[in-house]
């Protein structure tokens, strides 16, 4: 077996600001490196390539979560007690306990709400025509999920801020990490006095998983990392589809004009958004044994890093990468990961993006980018800050 430290290197910083504004170009030197590269600054064999990524995330046995996705030990310290991070046995557990509330039977209950609730947020930005898309994007999630998850009404206004964080801090300790510390600690705290104070909405996520402390299922020691397991990813990775999916048709007309003419392809060109522009860049696993990848040998204890935004522009996996097409077979994609920890908000994240690209679709000719727009800086995710936009009405 080739001992891959000494074999394929990349030096650059991948989280250093001018890559997440521009991470692309450096993943595809990885990809050409081989199929798994060393970081030396991160310590962590990271994995460019398709085949590899979906691999590892499908094999939980080897590759695990328990000690932490994140790329620095205070994270996944906090992070102790998540769904994200647990594995076997615990993992399903914790997971059984609400994520059936987000599969599109139960979700079934609210489309009817979703889709009104689209059309008036779509309705008054066309009124507007000049618009921040960051915030066209926002408006939707903020009206659905908080009220879903049963996030008391008091704070909302810094959930964004300290979800934002939540996932910064889950990168390496570079200085945004750093930062963000504060944020992700006011949340759980936050959440720590919701479930002491039992403030949550009647009926919600969060009521349930509160009615199985009563039954004994769960303790409500885990209850406050549970909640944070739902909230934190519930808005900026929706917030991040609905802006891409702003940008990219603004930048391809005809991807818009052809989506307009035949809306049957929505569900598609919501993989393809996911796939073009992965809302997550990346997330790490843990060797648990011995092991290789492609030939690599692997000791037990290495960190590993499934880099999903760079798999779903795998040159080896898919016909012009670099080209956003809704008419291509996306469906494959690893954009809402793969395996025992694939998103458990995936159903609620296609149901608001498709319910606002079908409102748009209906009352707007054309998307046009007004001024260059402005990438948030963020080791985790990749969404804009700011993204000036003209809606055009039909
Ligand atoms: C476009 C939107 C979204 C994207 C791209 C996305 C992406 C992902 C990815 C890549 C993972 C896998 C993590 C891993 O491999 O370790 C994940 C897990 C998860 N997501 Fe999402 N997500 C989105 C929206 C949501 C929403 C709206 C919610 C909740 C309301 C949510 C809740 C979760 C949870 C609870 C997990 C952990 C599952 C587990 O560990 O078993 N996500 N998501």
């Amino acid at each position: 077996m080739r001992q891959t430290r000494n074999g394929a290197h990349y030096r650059p910083d991948i989280y250093a600001h001018s890559a997440i504004v521009n991470p692309y170009p450096h993943y595809a030197r990885m990809r050409e490196l081989g199929s798994v590269v060393w970081l030396p600054r991160q310590r962590v064999y990271a994995l460019p390539r398709y085949a590899e990524c979906k691999a590892v995330l499908r094999d939980d046995t080897v590759f695990i979560s328990g000690s932490g996705v994140a790329l620095n030990r205070i994270s996944n310290r906090l992070s102790r007690g998540t769904t994200l991070n647990s594995d076997g046995a615990d993992h399903e557990r914790r997971r059984k306990l609400v994520a059936h509330r987000l599969l599109p039977r139960a979700l079934g209950a609210i489309s009817d709400t979703v889709d009104r609730l689209a059309g008036q947020v779509v309705d008054d930005a066309v009124r507007r025509g000049e618009i921040d898309g960051v915030e066209l994007a926002a408006a939707l999630p903020l009206a659905v999920v908080p009220d879903l998850v049963g996030w008391p009404r008091d704070q909302r206004e810094h959930l964004i801020a300290w979800a934002g964080a939540t996932f910064d801090a889950l990168g390496p300790l570079n200085r945004q990490a750093v930062r963000s510390v504060p944020g992700t600690t006011q949340m759980l705290r936050f959440a720590r006095r919701v479930v002491r104070q039992r403030t949550v909405l009647d009926g919600s996520l969060a009521h349930e998983l509160l009615a199985s402390v009563d039954q004994g299922a769960v303790s409500a020691d885990e209850c406050p990392a549970l909640l944070v397991d739902y909230i934190a990813p519930s808005l900026d990775t929706t917030i991040s589809a609905i802006s891409n999916a702003l940008d990219l048709f603004a930048r391809h007309p005809e991807q818009w004009q052809l989506l307009r003419a035949e809306p049957h392809r929505i569900p598609n060109a919501v993989n393809e958004i996911v796939r073009f522009e992965s809302p997550l860049r990346a997330f790490a696993r843990q060797t648990c044994v011995d092991t290789e990848i492609a030939g690599a040998a692997l000791a037990s204890g290495s960190r590993v890093l499934v880099i999903y935004a760079s798999a779903n522009r795998d040159e080896r996996e898919w016909d012009r990468p670099e080209t956003f097409d809704i008419t291509r077979d996306a469906g494959r994609h690893i954009g809402f990961g793969q395996g025992a920890h694939a998103c458990a908000g995936q159903g609620l994240a296609r149901l608001e993006t498709s319910a606002m690209l079908r409102e748009l679709a209906e009352r707007v000719a054309r998307i046009e980018r007004t001024g260059p727009p402005r990438w948030a800086i963020n080791n985790i995710i990749r969404r804009h800050e700011r993204l000036p936009l003209r809606l055009v009405a039909a």
